[in-house]
C-alpha cells in the first residue's frame, strides 16, 4: 500500500555518508526533509545537493534535518561528495543514504518504472517531529527541485500547527493568513489582528506572531 500524508514515515537503518543511521533515531523530534535523487555523478543532482547543503542554517532555524538517498553504493557517494563542494561552493553537510538493494526506495515508493530505469525519481518527504509524513512531492528526473518551496512549506506547516490558520496560494512568511474554518469571525477578531471577511468562509488576518 502506498504512503499517505499523516502516515508514520517508515523507519529504516542504512549505510550513509555519515555512517550507519537509523532514520527515526537520527531524526529524533526534529523536522526532516528526506529526499531521493536518481544517481551520483549527475548534473542536476549535484546542484540539488549543493543547494540543500547551502540551506543548512535555514533548516537549522526551523529545527529541520536533511537526508538524501540514491540507489548508488556508499563508495560512489564518498567519491562524488567532494564534487558537490567543488561545483556549488558548499561542502556536503548532511547524510546521503546508499540504497543499492532498493530496500528503502521501495519502502518510500521512490522508483517509478515509467520514468525510464530503476533509479529513484526526485521524491521529497517532509516529516514532522512526531514522524508523520506532512508533505510528499514527486519530480521527474530531468527537473531540479525548488528548495525555496520546500522551506516555504516547512514555514507554512509550522505556522498552521501553531495557530488555527491556513495559508493562501503563494503565501510567504509574514504575509496575511487565512483564518481556519473552525474559528468564527467573532472569535477570529479576538485572536488575530486586522481580520477581514471576504466571504463567511474566507477570512484573512495578519500573521500571528
Ligand atoms: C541529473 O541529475 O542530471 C539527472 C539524473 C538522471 C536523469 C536525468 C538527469
Amino acid at each position: 500500500m502506498g504512503l499517505h500524508l499523516g502516515d508514520t514515515a517508515p523507519d529504516f537503518t542504512a549505510m550513509t555518508t555519515d555512517g550507519e543511521i537509523s532514520f527515526h533515531e537520527w531524526k529524533q523530534d526534529s523536522w526532516a526533509v528526506f529526499f531521493s535523487h536518481p544517481a551520483d555523478f549527475t548534473p542536476v543532482c549535484t546542484t540539488e545537493l549543493g543547494r540543500t547543503a547551502a540551506l543548512k542554517d535555514e533548516f537549522a532555524k526551523r529545527d529541520t534535518k536533511a537526508m538524501a538517498l540514491s540507489i548508488d553504493p556508499i563508495e560512489d557517494h564518498h567519491k562524488w561528495a567532494p564534487d558537490i563542494g567543488e561545483v556549488t561552493g558548499t561542502e556536503l553537510n548532511f547524510p546521503i543514504v546508499a540504497d543499492p538493494d532498493h530496500r528503502i526506495a521501495e519502502l518510500y515508493d521512490m522508483i517509478h518504472p515509467g520514468e525510464g530505469d530503476t533509479s529513484t525519481v526526485r521524491s521529497v518527504f517532509i516529516v514532522d517531529p512526531a514522524n508523520k509524513l506532512r508533505l510528499m512531492l514527486t519530480y521527474p528526473k530531468s527537473v531540479g527541485r525548488n528548495f525555496d518551496e520546500i522551506v516555504r512549506v516547512i514555514d507554512a506547516l509550522q505556522a498552521t500547527d501553531a495557530h488555527p490558520i491556513a495559508t493562501p496560494a503563494d503565501w510567504k512568511p509574514g504575509q496575511r493568513v487565512i483564518v481556519g474554518l473552525a474559528v468564527s469571525t467573532e472569535d477570529a477578531k479576538k485572536q488575530f489582528d486586522n481580520v477581514e471577511e471576504f466571504k463567511p468562509y474566507l477570512r484573512y488576518a495578519d500573521a500571528p506572531r
